[in-house]
């Protein structure tokens, strides 16, 4: 079933066009694998979930997760929106600042920071989401070190059941991630760190996880942490003048997908935090966000080039092309449905049972299995829908195979924004050691 989201359009020649770039003209200028990106797309996105927040609320910080994909080109264009950011590692950090992003503008998780990673976020003003006491601890240590402030907040663990693949669910008791609330472990840390020297106590954070496609966890995460707001400032009188809700809302990727708008969930989410703030008496606080998948997951597209073809009688033909699980490892890992279609028949009628194959030598190294094609031939040019989340963010170099080129497409203008790996950048780091010389 050929379903385009309204941002993708087709041309006289039946092909698929992009930012109003022919996606047969760039797979064959640029070579195949190709990751495609909609620079427009990008600032909708934004835009979109800024306004549906910043309508509703006089300060509200949206920190973009580099961790969707931290192309320094989507990073620059964000920046130049006005997104601040949301780091996890060292790298992120820097690529966050090379773009011109402040540090006062980044939020910095994770649930294992390095010294040298904290020294880089305090000494630029960044707000350290602290995910243990020993962090406290660390966190404090750099500050007095340096001879500086460190800006914190605490990562709660709020217990909010996100309808999600396990792996991206981080808001369960269980997981990995922040203080307990319900044990009041959560309230204990805000206690400790109240008595800290060098470090201000700022903000509050939580991430249910990512692909929600329902409001009602989002509005259970806002009620619990401003029910903690609250109490923090009643027992401890500490003002959270920075509440972070993290990211999570998700895209449609099936065709049966229902959308869920950003506007939906600011709705019911600045309704809690309005009510509380009233109760309570609370000053208003930053509302932060950090989406990922939202912004750039469905302004990316990645293009393969069909190699072989092989059929079976009674099974779906195996379509092999040259990009596979190396490239985009989302189907792979987490059975994650991406829609494919054939860019260069995007109007044909769709004919044939398929299974879309990679080419490295693993079985589950499949992009789409039983979909409905046109009649596929060798040199076609499949196209794999919403991939600019997690997409070459997450690809390797299994079996020897280099990440793709990434190209940044916009009013028809398209230019390489990630190179393509060679030979070279594949052994550049390797060293024969003298023994075997
Ligand atoms: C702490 C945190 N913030 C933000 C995100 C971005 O999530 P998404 O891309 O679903 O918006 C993630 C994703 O794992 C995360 O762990």
């Amino acid at each position: 079933m050929l379903i385009l989201k309204r941002h993708f359009k087709t041309n006289i020649r039946g092909h698929l066009t992009v930012g109003g770039a022919d996606t047969v003209e760039l797979a064959n200028k640029f070579g195949t694998p190709l990751y495609v990106v909609d620079e427009q797309r990008v600032r909708e996105n934004y835009r979109r979930f800024y306004k549906a927040f910043a309508s509703r609320w006089p300060s509200v910080l949206v920190c973009y997760a580099l961790k969707a994909n931290s192309n320094l080109a989507v990073v620059k264009i964000l920046q130049g929106e006005g997104a601040g950011a949301d780091v996890s590692s060292e790298y992120e950090l820097r690529i966050a600042l090379e773009a011109g992003i402040p540090g006062n503008k980044m939020v910095f998780n994770g649930n294992h920071k390095t010294p040298r990673e904290l020294e880089l976020a305090v000494a630029n003003d960044v707000l350290v989401n602290v995910d243990s006491f020993q962090e406290l601890e660390a966190v404090g240590k750099v500050a007095s070190r340096l001879g500086k402030r460190a800006r914190i907040g605490f990562r709660v663990n709020p217990d909010v059941r996100a309808p999600t693949h396990p792996y991206i669910a981080t808001g369960l008791r269980e997981s990995k991630f922040g203080f307990d609330v319900a044990s009041g472990q959560a309230f204990d840390a805000y206690k400790l760190a109240a008595r800290m020297e060098d470090v201000d106590v700022v903000g509050i954070h939580a991430h249910i996880g990512s692909q929600i496609l329902d409001a009602a966890p989002f509005e259970e995460e806002a009620e619990k942490l401003m029910a903690l707001v609250a109490e923090i400032k009643e027992r401890l009188d500490i003002y959270l003048s920075f509440v972070d809700f993290g990211g999570g809302i998700g895209i449609p990727y099936k065709p049966d997908d229902r959308e869920l708008q950003p506007e939906q969930v600011a709705e019911r989410m600045v309704g809690v935090v309005e009510r509380v703030v009233d109760e309570k008496g609370l000053g208003k606080p930053t509302l932060v966000f950090e989406p990922g998948r939202y912004i750039v997951g469905d302004a990316g597209v990645l293009l393969a080039r069909v190699g072989y073809i092989k059929e079976r009688p009674g099974i779906p033909t195996w379509v092999a092309v040259d990009a596979g699980m190396n490239a985009l490892i989302r189907p792979a890992l987490y059975g994650a449905y991406h829609h494919i279609e054939l860019a260069n028949k995007i109007l044909e009628k769709e004919e044939v049972l398929v299974n879309v194959a990679g080419p490295l030598c693993e079985s589950g190294d499949f992009l789409g299995k039983e979909r409905k094609l046109p009649k596929v031939v060798q040199g076609d040019l499949v196209v794999i829908f919403d991939v600019g989340a997690y997409g070459l963010a997450m690809s390797s170099q299994h079996t020897a195979q280099p990440r793709p080129a990434m190209v940044l497409v916009n009013e028809g203008k398209a230019e390489i924004i990630r190179k393509r790996e060679t030979f070279e950048d594949l052994t550049r780091l390797d060293q024969i050691p003298g023994w075997l010389k």
